[in-house]
């Protein structure tokens, strides 16, 4: 198989969506534009991606790392002109490179490769990726001669009012015959409405040279959808979602209501799990089979595991086992583990701890930075106190522990294993093992106190 390269056009402000953020750093379903199309790039077994980057070049830079090499192009001169700055990368090799826009998020592995053989099959120098759009308004047009052949490529600004009624549209995914389209690249000009090199024109550069130039028509315009404003991004957003919520649903999850839900592109979602409404997976979720999650949860880069039970609540940045019941209304804050068969219930926060098998806080806690251990009860109402206004302190909770309701256990502390506290205690010291600890005043009754104060 001959070389393929690919460059991935990224340099441009984006203007039309009029936002402090780079264009193709924008998200859909999450993730940045750029990087959808550079990982769909990547699986088309590429010797070189090359991202031509400008506006905002260290930030794309930084969301893609090392997953591409990097040009910078440091005037936006049009999409010809990107190109062209890969010639460092790319002017020596032989073989076939492919151009994608780093404003069409939805484009697939699939479809380059439905492209990429086509043009193998024509024996081309230039392939464009071409789809019937309903509104083709903004879209380069795609002029076919008598034959049905290509000729050219207009621009919606410098199109003629017949050319405008064309519904063939330029995706902006090309593949070229590598040395060719360097060749053609130097022969570009900018003599257009928009003062701009534009890439399309190589295709009528090689025409009028004699090479051969081809098109290829995906039947799915969706899928080349441009992005130039946040109208378009909402879009993509929408077609994204279904195509991610589609596949889920393919390989067994059930989604209560596909529109209402939410599921990043890296989340891998087990057999059997039922995702209620409201529900949003944010980056890089697990969760396991048979679980049931939402209505109204927000769960990000966290892993669940098998059968447990999340009802509105937010769990980040943690670890969640199996049988677990979390909510309704509870947060579980970042770098916590919960084990196997725990019950945390409603209004309980819990951040950045350990929390054993079969323990339990079913009601109106707050515990963090604590270890607790198996089997333990925290009652309704405790308290770990963490902070002291500077400084965070651990708070141990052994096996077999119970805390009694409204309790305050002030850290650092720890209460050993199979020890009580009764409700009400403020814990300051450590409470031995299977010991009772009563932190509190005495209960005090003074008889006939109120009834004397009455008649006064
Ligand atoms: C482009 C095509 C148009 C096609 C459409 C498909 C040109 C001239 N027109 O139009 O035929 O129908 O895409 O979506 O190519 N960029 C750079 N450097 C530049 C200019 C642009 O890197 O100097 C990048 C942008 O960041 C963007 C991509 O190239 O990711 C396309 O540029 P954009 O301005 O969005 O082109 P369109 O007007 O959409
Ligand atoms: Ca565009």
């Amino acid at each position: 198989m001959d070389k393929r390269f690919a460059v991935v056009l990224a340099a441009g402000q984006g203007t039309r969506m009029k936002s402090k953020l780079y264009k193709v750093l924008h998200p859909v379903c999450g993730k940045p534009m750029v990087e959808h199309v550079a990982d769909e790039a990547l699986k088309l077994s590429l010797s070189k991606l090359v991202t031509i980057v400008g506006h905002g070049a260290e930030e794309v830079r930084k969301q893609l790392g090392s997953k591409s090499e990097y040009a910078l192009q440091n005037e936006q001169l049009g999409t010809a002109h990107a190109v062209k700055q890969a010639k460092e990368h790319l002017a020596n090799e032989q073989g076939t490179t492919i151009v994608i826009c780093g404003d069409t998020p939805l484009i697939t592995a699939e479809t380059m490769e439905a492209l990429l053989l086509e043009h193998k099959k024509q024996d081309a120098k230039a392939t464009v990726l071409t789809a019937l759009a309903e509104d083709p308004a903004g879209y380069g047009r795609i002029i076919r001669g008598a034959k049905g052949e290509v000729s050219k490529i207009v621009e919606h600004k410098d199109a003629t009012p017949e050319e405008r009624l064309v519904q063939e549209v330029n995706t902006g995914t090309y593949c070229f015959d590598n040395e060719a389209l360097f060749q053609a690249l130097e022969q570009v000009s900018n003599d257009n409405v928009q003062g701009e090199y534009y890439l399309p024109d190589v295709i009528e550069i090689l025409k009028n040279a004699g090479s051969s130039v081809a098109a290829y028509q995906t039947e799915n315009f969706k899928e080349t959808l441009g992005v130039n404003d946040r109208v378009a991004l909402s879009m993509a957003e929408e077609y994204m979602r279904q195509r991610i919520n589609k596949r889920h649903m393919q390989n067994g999850v059930s989604l209560i209501d596909p529109n209402n839900t939410y599921i990043s592109p890296e989340a891998v979602i087990g057999r059997d799990t039922v995702i209620y409404p409201g529900t949003i997976l944010k980056g890089k979720v697990a969760i396991g089979e048979d679980c049931l999650v939402g209505p109204n949860s927000e769960l990000e880069n966290c892993k669940v595991g098998d059968r447990s039970v999340i009802k509105q609540s937010v769990v980040s940045s943690s670890e969640v086992g199996n049988d677990v019941s979390i909510g309704p209304f509870a947060h579980i804050r970042p770098d916590s583990t919960i084990g196997n068969d725990v019950k945390i219930g409603n209004f309980v926060e819990i951040k950045k701890t350990q929390f054993g098998d079969r323990s339990k806080a079913s009601h109106l806690s707050y515990v963090g930075d604590a270890e607790v251990g198996t089997d333990v009860n925290l009652g309704c109402g405790s308290i770990t106190v963490n902070y002291d206004g500077k400084n965070k302190f651990l708070t141990k909770i052994e096996d077999g522990v119970f805390i009694g309701c409204n309790s305050n256990l002030v850290a650092p502390v720890t209460i050993q294993k199979g020890a009580y506290v009764a409700a009400g205690s403020t814990i300051t010291e450590t409470v031995p093992e299977d010991s009772l600890s009563i932190a509190r005043a005495r209960q005090v009754n003074k008889e006939d106190y109120v009834k004397k104060m009455r008649k006064k």
